[in-house]
């Protein structure tokens, strides 16, 4: 493969060079922004070539970490390659990778769980501390020193910008067509210099389809021919055929109130199996000119733009199984017209998110009886993905929609306790809980009367005597009966299970 047809740039292509020779330039401790968002677009090479030197100076006694900054979970080439070898002293902003969650849940790698619009402008403050290296991939290089992005935008603009030096993996196994399909906004502002920011549906072009690339700061550009590679997704069981049902009939009910236009308001979906299974069930079901104001562009979306159900998505990244990327690639020409990538803080914005009036779903781990959301950890402590972007969302769509399967792990679990182990979005946030057994619209409730209904529509039915029980003793016997509890039962459940396996 001839990689000089997409370096167009002279003096860039005079600094192509090897992997290693380019992981080389990279120091001990160093802050480290890599491009990457759910399998997508990561550096498929340097971070392999660097956990290869991380190994051989460990090997010889000497310690070499650095921390790990990207858009979102990258791939086995990256966190799992850098996770596997202990080279992650401190990994931002969301990881899903088995090694790097067996390591931070072992103590071994400090991990930040933060919202991913809150990012560049951390960066942007200084909040984060100096950023030293970009490892960013693209499709191409131009003539004039720009760079074509490659399948997800995230965090590249603020890493290329921000960065003392910059490293370019040059990927020739990403589809040409990728060229213009991007959208790179260089108006965002620190307070008090912002200004409004002017999208205002999901298919607005606000930006340049290139990225700015200081040619100056960029000490290494390397050749790969990689395919992203992404988890595929299971089909749809029982459970999540179950869970989109519910919501389908939630849409439809909504639109016959009036509440929602008849081609719904811009869809976002979250990550896992799950909201996957809606988006096939949407595909199904009665709903025409759909929109997608999204972070991630998912199977099911995919499939919702082919059968010309969905006319136009914004993301930032594509996350999708391989026999969907393969489709993508096959006919990215045609996609193009509907998909535009965007940098995730654009992507991610509450004030977009707001105004366009997002329809927002997601998955979560368990829900507690008042509408309390933990979607990041097991039994309060272990860490499982982390937030991503669905706070972003859920505090600012239209509608903020969680579901679970009402049971895990065979049963033993219930994801509806009488309160959760921990707490990603409070009952502020939560509008909508929806599980196989059905779903709760919590919105005009209060406390006593959101615990009612989520007991009684989305609890499974082993669990639902026990969760009564809960209930009525906290409400007789609570000091204030706001919100009842009883304190040294409210955890309870999730202590059983990590004594006897069972809740
Ligand atoms: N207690 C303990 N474990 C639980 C559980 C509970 N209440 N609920 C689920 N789990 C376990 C499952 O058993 C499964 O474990 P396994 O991997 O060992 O089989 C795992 O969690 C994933 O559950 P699954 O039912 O397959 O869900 P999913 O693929 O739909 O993912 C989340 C669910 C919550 C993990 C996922 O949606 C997530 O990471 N969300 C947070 C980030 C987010 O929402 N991003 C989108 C923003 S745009």
């Amino acid at each position: 493969m001839d990689e000089t047809f997409r370096i167009l740039n002279a003096p860039l292509r005079a600094k192509l060079m090897s992997a290693e020779a380019a992981a080389a330039l990279i120091p001990p401790g160093a802050n480290v922004g890599m491009s990457g968002f759910t399998g997508s677009g990561y550096p498929k090479a340097v971070p392999l070539a660097l956990a290869q030197r991380m190994n051989a100076a460990h090997e010889a006694g000497h310690p070499f970490k650095i921390s790990v900054w990207t858009g979102a979970s990258t791939a086995p080439e990256l966190d799992g390659a850098l996770a596997q070898v202990n080279g992650v002293e401190m990994r931002l902003p969301y990881q899903s990778d088995p090694t790097c969650r067996q390591r931070i849940n072992a103590g071994q790698m400090e991990y930040i769980d933060i919202h991913l619009s809150h990012v560049a402008q951390f960066v942007w403050s200084g909040f984060l501390g100096h950023l030293d290296v970009a490892v960013v991939e693209v499709s191409g290089i131009l003539e004039d020193g720009r760079l074509i992005p490659s399948s997800s935008i995230g965090n590249n603009k603020t890493w290329l910008d921000q960065a003392d030096k910059i490293i370019l993996e040059v990927n020739t196994w990403q589809s040409p067509d990728l060229q213009g399909m991007h959208d790179i906004y260089y108006g965002t502002q620190l307070p008090p210099h912002r200004k409004p920011i002017a999208v205002w549906g999901p298919h607005d072009r606000i930006g340049e389809p290139y990225f700015r690339c200081d040619p100056d700061k960029v000490i290494a550009v390397v050749h790969t021919h990689s395919p992203d590679r992404n988890s595929d997704y299971t089909p749809p069981d029982e459970n999540s055929r179950s869970i989109a049902g519910h919501i389908l009939e939630f849409f439809a009910h909504e639109v016959k109130r009036g509440r929602l236009p008849p081609n719904l308001l811009p869809l976002q979906s979250g990550v896992g199996n799950i909201v996957n299974a809606v988006m096939a069930g949407l595909n199904e079901g009665p709903f025409e000119n759909l929109t997608a104001y999204t972070e991630v562009l998912q199977d099911g979306m995919l499939a919702l733009i082919k059968s010309g159900k969905l006319k136009a998505a914004s993301a930032t990244a594509f996350s999708l199984s391989s026999a969907a990327l393969a489709e993508l690639n096959a006919d990215l020409a045609r996609y193009k017209e509907r998909i535009v990538l965007r940098p995730q803080e654009i992507s991610n914005h509450p004030e977009l998110i707001r105004r366009l009036g997002v329809i927002v779903m997601n998955g979560m781990i368990e829900a507690d009886l008042y509408g309390n959301v933990n979607s990041t950890h097991v039994m309060g402590s272990q860490i499982m993905n982390g937030i991503g972007g669905s706070g972003d969302f859920a505090r600012n769509g239209y509608l903020s929609i969680f579901m679970t399967p009402s049971t895990a792990k065979n049963g033993q679990i219930s994801c509806i306790v009488p309160m959760v182990s921990h707490v990603d979005h409070t009952e502020h946030d939560v509008q909508i809980v929806v599980t196989e057994q059905g779903l709760a619209d919590l919105r005009g409730l209060s406390p006593k009367q959101r615990a009612r209904l989520i007991i009684e529509n989305c609890a499974h039915p082993t669990f639902r005597p026990a969760l009564s029980d809960y209930f009525e003793r906290a409400r007789a016997g609570s000091p204030g009966k706001h919100t009842p509890h009883l304190l040294e039962e409210a955890l309870s459940w999730h202590g059983r299970y990590l004594r006897t396996g069972a809740m």
